[in-house]
């Protein structure tokens, strides 16, 4: 198969106007892919998103398509069994929809700092993991070599346009909105989350990967925020390379093996528990 582009996770096969996005078990952090593999992690991640663009496909199209098992030659078919999707190749638009329901990552960062959200105000007082009074949408730009750069809503729609801006807001808000309450029923907080969105066919529609531990924050319900085993989610991984102090400069250092062993059983619990997919 023909390689159109290996990111971090995934490595996506070109086949025209149609992708094989595969997910492998490797992991990033801080921009860097560390050198070690989390075993099933890809499956999580493609399955928890496969259950996500079918619960979200009132709400917004996706790029999903209905699977083409004869593109995969049949000595790979078993290796990357659960690890792909065929996807409408989409134009990107470079730009992470990124929803807060809590003070987390960077937003708690700049709360902290500023007292501002996406620049923009937000009640004082509160605490890391504290809820926010609404969802709040806090973009970011998109940047395939860099650093993702959060921005304000107002260079939002100086970047893209006031109109794409406000629908990209609607539908993200609207997702989360979703997503919090199916979370909440399956013992979770939803904590923040990212989209990423394209045009195909020059409609608007969710790519990339929707609600996977990677891309969002899941607590356990009613945990107390400052434990730090609470999450179901690549955090734990980045906790560990903050306290054993690596400065993000590559090369990244392996992680334990207790530590992978831990990370992919909460992959599979968030898979089992939110999906009612059992890995
Ligand atoms: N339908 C699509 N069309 C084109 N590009 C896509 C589509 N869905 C996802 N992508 C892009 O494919 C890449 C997926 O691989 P990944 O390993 O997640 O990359 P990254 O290192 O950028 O996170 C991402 O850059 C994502 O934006
Ligand atoms: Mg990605």
């Amino acid at each position: 198969m023909e390689l159109f582009r290996r990111g971090k996770v995934r490595d996506t096969f070109d086949f025209g106007d149609q992708l094989l996005m595969v997910s492998t078990d490797r992991v990033s952090a801080y921009d860097s892919v560390l050198p070690s593999l989390i075993p099933d992690r890809g499956r999580v991640l493609t399955q928890m998103s496969r259950y996500w663009f079918g619960k979200t496909r009132d709400l917004v199209p996706n790029h999903l398509l209905r699977d083409r098992p004869e593109l995969i030659p049949e000595a790979e078919r078993r290796r990357l069994r659960d690890r792909t999707m065929l996807v409408a190749r989409a134009e990107r638009i470079d730009v992470e929809c990124v929803v807060r329901g809590r003070l987390a990552g960077s937003g708690w960062q700049e709360y902290r700092r500023s007292g501002r959200l996406a620049e923009e105000p937000v009640p004082a007082g509160l605490g890391f993991g504290d809820p926010l009074p609404e969802p709040r949408f806090t973009p970011a730009t998109k940047n395939d070599w860099g650093h993702d750069e959060n921005i304000s809503r107002a260079q939002l729609a100086q970047l893209i346009g006031p109109e794409l801006a406000r629908r990209l807001e609607e539908i993200s808000l609207r997702i989360f909105r979703l997503a919090e309450v199916h979370c909440r029923e399956s013992g979770f907080t939803l904590v923040d989350t990212k989209f990423e969105f394209g045009l195909i066919g020059g409609g608007l529609a969710l790519i990339d990967e929707v609600l996977t531990p990677d891309s969002s924050r899941f607590w356990e319900l009613g945990a107390d925020p400052e434990e730090v085993a609470l999450g179901f989610d690549k955090q734990l991984v980045r906790d560990y390379l903050d306290r054993v102090g690596w400065n993000h400069e590559p090369p990244p250092p392996p992680l334990p093996e207790e530590l992978v062993r831990e990370v992919r059983q909460r992959y599979l619990e968030a898979c089992r528990r939110i999906c009612g997919i059992d890995l």
